[in-house]
């Protein structure tokens, strides 16, 4: 089977399984953990950021850093389709109290224009305005990296309205690793970041969040609060170290497996591809006109042994990751066209 519907189904290698095995250990409670103490001080070093903090999802590092910006009844700015709005359960109204004010963007990107007009005026009976979230790369815009300059205006916006400016960064080693920019540019506009090794980076579980001492102290503290306190996790720090050392580098395989899934798919009849969305490991693509449904195409596509995700009622999501080759990539291609032109 291969398996496109994320990059999250990832299983860890010999090698990685082997690092976890003899990881050195001790008690992260009572910070006594070596692997994932040298762990958090090796990404904020990454980050340029003061501290990091290691956490077990994307979500928990996340709501922590909202958790740790905001008051109940704060409202946080967002792009609309962002994941912390999305697809976290509800968990900042429900962790935080805050509610989210969303603005439609440009392939995730929300520009400093749109959040200026999102901030709510000082007004006794207004929520308040304290964080401005963003999201990069953008998943369920397709993977597309937020544009750099754009994200610096917003810290400019952050900076003048004494709000704060969170960016998850669950894939921004793909945002990295498709731009060169180093992740510190990315992380020194941001007043939190929260990244994935879950993800592209092959890790089974993982996520850390970065910023300065005072807040990575405060979110340590809300990090135990949410039930995400850990005992010898030096176990999961080690294959997290692991996918640092080997697999960062080879992202851009991944981004040119999705480009070339996502050239082949542009050239089927009825399948729609916007190519300047294809930046990086997502291909999201609109079957419409295909005369197939998605539930039909999903079908026909698991049976001949390929795994996408339906992305709406009429758009399919596709992934590539460490798990498939561009054998792989070509023999989905293959099949894509097959069922599409009914020769399959
Ligand atoms: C952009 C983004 N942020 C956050 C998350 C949450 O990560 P997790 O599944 O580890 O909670 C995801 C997961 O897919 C994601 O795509």
């Amino acid at each position: 089977m291969i398996d496109l519907r994320s990059d999250t189904v990832t299983r860890p290698c010999d090698g990685m399984r082997k690092a976890m095995a003899q990881a050195e250990v001790g008690d992260d409670v009572f910070g006594e953990d070596p692997t994932v103490n040298s762990l958090q001080e090796r990404l904020a070093e990454m980050f340029g950021a003061e501290a990091a903090l290691f956490v077990p999802s994307g979500t928990m590092g996340n709501e922590i850093c909202i958790k740790v910006h905001t008051q109940p009844g704060d409202e946080v700015v967002c792009e609309s389709g962002c994941h912390i709005l999305n697809y976290e359960s509800g968990a900042a109204a429900f962790l935080s109290g805050v509610q989210m004010r969303s603005i439609q963007g440009t392939r995730g990107a929300i520009t400093r224009e749109q959040v200026e007009t999102a901030i709510q005026p000082p007004l006794y009976f207004l929520p308040k305005t304290t964080v401005i979230a963003v999201e990069n790369t953008h998943n369920s815009a397709g993977g597309t990296v937020f544009p750099i300059d754009v994200l610096a205006d917003l810290h400019m916006l952050a900076q003048e309205r004494g709000l704060k400016l969170h960016l998850d960064g669950a894939r921004i080693w793909n945002a990295s690793a498709a731009t060169g920019i180093p992740l510190q540019d990315y992380v020194g506009y941001c007043d939190s970041i929260s990244v994935c090794f879950s993800k592209g980076l092959g890790a089974p579980i993982g996520s850390a969040i970065a910023g300065t001492k005072e807040f990575v102290q405060e979110a340590h503290r809300l990090r135990k609060l949410f039930g995400g306190g850990m005992r010898q996790v030096g176990i999961l720090a080690s294959a997290v170290l692991y996918a640092l050392e080997n697999n960062l580098s080879r992202l851009p395989e991944d981004h040119a497996n999705a480009r070339l899934l996502a050239e082949r798919l542009a050239e089927l009849p009825g399948i729609e591809v916007d190519l300047d969305t294809v930046q990086t490991n997502i291909v999201i693509f609109d079957i419409a006109e295909s005369g197939r449904t998605v539930s039909e195409l999903l079908e026909a596509l698991k049976d001949a042994g390929v795994l996408v995700v339906p992305f709406g009622p009429t758009r399919l999501r596709a992934v590539t990751h460490l798990d498939v080759s561009r054998e792989d990539v070509e023999f989905a291609a293959g099949i894509f066209s097959k069922i599409v032109r009914g020769t399959h």
